[in-house]
């Protein structure tokens, strides 16, 4: 039988987390956790993501603060919010919604922010972390740290002798990914676009993580049997059985066929999504956590 892992489940359980050690955190020290939330522009997907990340954090009982930007805002303004944001004592985490808008040097906004504040975990001192495996002193991207999670219920905190093959090799996904996974002690191969017969090399993965953008490129065929396939894309595809103009999301994984092969796999939606909003929640309390001289807790 496939396990078909719950996202939204599992999701519930680190916010429920997150609530009751955002709680402890106040009882303990009268400090409350703060996330700010910067959106520049009118991307729909965009605002709707934001939306929620700012809705979670008030579930969570934080302080929940959005800045929605106009388009036209210019690369000094930007900075000098991120400025003020830095210097908030009542804020823990500050998250710039990506993408920005073309006239933006991003790079340079994300570095701005205080890697003790970055939740995204994309500063270059919070993956250079990372990269050194100091796991405990950073703060981890959000989606493959949730990626993580999935893999770690199921196969435990040790994933040795166990092969893991990341396709993709972004710096918010690929690499993040394929670093943890080494941490927790796998074999791990980071697969991309320009490797050669990709599918044997999925072929070997005991964990297949998928993050091209491609809508179910990985067929059955290239899935090991009884492997835990963990499918990171969100592609939009034509619907036309629903009707015309329609449309439906689906991962970069085939899911009906793999389903078959693999032994633990995410659907599309509600596999890793929802799990990305959950690990922001926590990075922000273990980023308050730290700022009040606590241990923070873990995910
Ligand atoms: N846009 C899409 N995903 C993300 C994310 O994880 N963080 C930020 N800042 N922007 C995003």
């Amino acid at each position: 039988m496939t396990t078909v892992i719950d996202g939204k489940q599992v999701a519930a359980s680190v916010i429920d987390a997150v609530k009751t050690a955002s709680q402890a955190l106040t009882e303990q020290t009268g400090v409350k956790t703060g996330l700010a939330v910067v959106i520049v522009g009118n991307d729909p997907a965009s605002h709707a993501y934001v939306s929620s990340k700012s809705k979670m954090a008030k579930e969570c009982g934080f302080t929940s603060v959005q800045h929605t930007l106009p388009e036209e805002t210019t690369q000094a303004e930007l900075a000098a919010l991120v400025q003020t944001l830095n210097k908030d004592e009542s804020l823990h985490g500050i998250l710039v919604q990506l993408p920005l808008p073309k006239h933006f040097n991003s790079e340079a906004i994300i570095q701005s922010i205080l890697p003790e504040k970055d939740v995204d975990g994309l500063h270059v001192v919070n993956a250079g972390k990372l990269a050194t495996g100091d796991l405990d002193g950073g703060l981890v991207s959000c989606t493959p740290a949730g990626a993580m999670v999935f893999v770690k219920r199921t196969h435990g905190e040790d994933l040795s002798g166990l092969n893991a093959v990341v396709i993709g090799r972004s710096n918010l996904f690929g690499k993040p990914m394929a670093q943890l996974l080494l941490a927790a002690n796998a074999t791990v191969t980071v697969a991309h676009s320009r490797t050669k017969d990709l599918a044997s090399v999925c072929r070997s993965a005991d964990i297949l993580v998928a993050a091209v953008g491609r809508p179910e490129m990985v067929k059955a065929d290239w899935v090991k049997p009884g492997a835990t396939v963990i499918d990171v894309g969100i592609n939009r595809i034509a619907a036309p059985e629903k009707g015309e103009g329609k449309s439906r999301l689906v991962g970069d994984v085939a899911f009906d066929e793999c389903a078959k092969v693999a032994a633990v796999i995410t659907p599309v939606p509600g596999g890793v999504g929802p799990m990305t909003i959950a690990m922001l929640m926590a990075n922000t309390v273990i980023a308050a956590y730290r700022k009040a001289g606590k241990a923070a807790p873990k995910f």
